[in-house]
C-alpha cells in the first residue's frame, strides 16, 4: 500500500509499504478514505519529538471503512462499519480508563517502560507518533491497523454526514473542546487565545458554544486571523499590536480569566518577540527543547486566580517560566493530550444537530501522494493553508 512515512527531519516521503495485518485479536484493519495533517505532525516533520525512527509511518487523524476485524472484537465492530479513529488508543479496562482519561491508558503504549523510564509514569499508545508512544504505524495510509479496536473507534451513524464533517472527531474537535471545558468558562469569562491554527479555531467554537462573554484569538496569519473572526472572536495580529497591552484594554485592566495555549513549543520566532530568539538561541546549544514565549506571555496576562489551558504540544524543557508570578497569582495550570471518546457524544450531537460543521476548516485536499508537498505548504502557511486532507485511493 502507499503511506506517508517519516525519514528523518523535514523529510516525508509518500512510498510503498507491507499492507498491515490482524496481529492481536482485539485489532481490525480499516482502508482509509480520509485523512489529516495536524500541526502534532508538523512537531514531528521538524524533529522535536524524540524517539522517531525512520521508516515511521505518520498520521493520527484518520477516518474509513472497517475491511477486516480480529477475534477478539467482539461484535463491537464488524467489515463495512464506517469508523473515525481517535488518535488516542485506549483499552477501557485500566484504571485510568475508568476515569476517562483516555490518553493517559495505562496498557495501549506498548513501549511503556522506555516511557515510565522518562516520564516518570506511562501514558496512551498514539497513532502514528514518538516510539515512546508505542511507535503504531499512523493512518495517512490507504490501510490502517487499529489496535484495540473494539474500544478504540467512533462508529458513525447512517447519516449523510460527509467524512469530511466527522473526521476532525479524530482529534481536532475534541481538542479544541476539551481546551475550553477545562477553562469551566462562566458566562461573564474572557477567554483569550493563542494560535488560530485549526486547534485554535476549534477552540474558539468551542468557547463560544460553552457561553464565554467574550473570546479573543492572537495569531498574525491574516487568513487565520478572518476565519477567527467568522467563529464569533476579537482578533489581536501580535506582529501589529502588543498582545499584553491588547489584553488589558479589552478586559478593563484586568486581564482574561481564561487562557488557551493552541500554539505549543514552536512559537513563532519574531523579532517583536525577543524572547523567541532567546528560546532559538538556547535551542541551537541544545540547552533547551521548547520556546514557551505563550507560556510567559499567558502567565503574565492571565487574572489572578484564572486558568491557563495548554493543549498546545510541548516536548521536553523550557526556560525562564516566571513561575513565582503563576504561584502567587493563584494560577490553575490544565493540560494534556486530548482524551478524545470522552467528548465523542456531545459533539458527535452537535455535528448532527448543525450547531458545529468543522468541515470550515478545510482549505487544501489531495491524494496521499500530494502528502509530501501538502507537509510543505501547511508548515510554511503558503497559499492560506490551515487544514489538508488526503483521500488515499481517490
Ligand atoms: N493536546 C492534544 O491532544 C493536541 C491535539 C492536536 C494538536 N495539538 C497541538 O496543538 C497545537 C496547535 O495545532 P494546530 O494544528 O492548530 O497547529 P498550527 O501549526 O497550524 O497552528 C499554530 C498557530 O500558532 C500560531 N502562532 C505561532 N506563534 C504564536 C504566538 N506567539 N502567538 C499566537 N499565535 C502563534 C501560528 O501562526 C499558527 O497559526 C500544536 O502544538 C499541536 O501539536 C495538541
Ligand atoms: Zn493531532
Ligand atoms: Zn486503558
Amino acid at each position: 500500500m502507499k503511506a506517508l512515512v517519516w525519514h528523518g527531519k523535514e523529510d516525508v516521503r509518500c512510498d510503498t509499504v507491507s499492507d498491515p495485518e490482524i496481529e492481536h485479536p482485539r485489532d481490525a484493519i480499516i482502508k482509509v478514505t480520509s485523512c489529516a495533517i495536524c500541526g502534532s505532525d508538523l512537531h514531528l516533520f521538524h524533529n522535536f519529538i524524540p524517539a522517531m525512527m525512520p521508516g515511521d509511518i505518520l498520521g493520527h487523524e484518520s477516518m474509513g471503512e472497517v475491511v477486516e476485524v480480529g477475534s477478539g472484537v467482539n461484535g463491537a465492530l464488524k467489515k463495512g462499519d464506517r469508523i473515525v479513529v481517535p488518535f488516542t488508543i485506549w483499552c477501557g479496562d485500566c484504571e485510568q480508563c475508568r476515569r476517562q482519561n483516555y490518553s493517559l491508558c495505562e496498557t495501549t503504549n506498548r513501549n511503556k517502560h522506555l516511557q515510565a523510564k522518562a516520564f516518570g509514569g506511562p501514558t496512551a499508545g498514539l497513532f502514528g507518533y514518538t516510539h515512546l508512544t508505542g511507535g503504531y504505524p499512523g493512518g495517512q495510509a490507504e490501510y490502517l491497523r487499529v489496535p484495540f479496536a473494539d474500544t478504540t473507534h467512533i462508529k458513525v451513524p447512517e447519516t449523510d454526514l460527509t467524512d469530511d464533517q466527522l473526521l476532525f472527531l479524530s482529534d481536532i474537535l475534541p481538542t479544541g473542546w476539551q481546551a475550553a471545558v477545562q477553562c469551566d468558562i462562566q458566562p461573564t469569562d474572557t477567554v483569550a487565545i493563542w494560535g488560530c491554527g485549526p486547534v485554535g479555531q476549534m477552540a474558539i467554537r468551542s468557547a463560544i458554544l460553552l457561553g464565554a462573554r467574550q473570546v479573543i484569538a492572537i495569531d498574525y496569519l491574516p487568513e487565520r486571523l478572518s476565519m477567527a473572526r467568522a467563529g464569533g472572536a476579537i482578533t489581536i495580529d501580535y506582529e501589529e499590536e502588543s498582545v499584553v497591552e491588547r489584553l488589558f484594554e479589552l478586559t478593563g485592566g484586568k486581564g482574561p480569566e481564561k487562557c488557551i495555549d493552541c500554539v505549543g513549543l514552536e512559537a513563532h520566532v519574531t523579532p517583536s518577540q525577543p524572547d523567541t530568539i532567546y528560546d532559538r538561541a538556547k535551542q541551537m546549544m541544545m540547552q533547551e527543547t521548547d520556546r514557551p514565549h505563550v507560556l510567559r506571555e499567558m502567565i503574565y496576562v492571565c487574572r489572578p486566580g484564572g486558568v491557563l489551558s495548554i493543549p498546545g504540544v510541548y516536548a521536553g524543557l523550557v526556560d525562564k517560566i516566571p513561575f513565582g508570578i503563576a504561584m502567587n497569582k493563584g494560577l490553575t495550570f490544565r493540560m494534556g493530550q486530548t482524551h478524545v471518546n470522552r467528548w465523542t457524544p456531545t459533539l458527535l450531537r452537535l455535528i448532527e444537530d448543525g450547531k458545529i460543521d468543522p468541515s470550515f476548516v478545510i482549505t487544501h485536499e489531495g491524494g496521499l501522494e500530494d502528502g509530501p508537498e501538502m507537509y510543505k505548504i501547511f508548515r510554511d502557511k503558503q497559499d492560506s493553508c490551515v487544514k489538508v486532507v488526503l483521500k488515499p485511493g481517490s
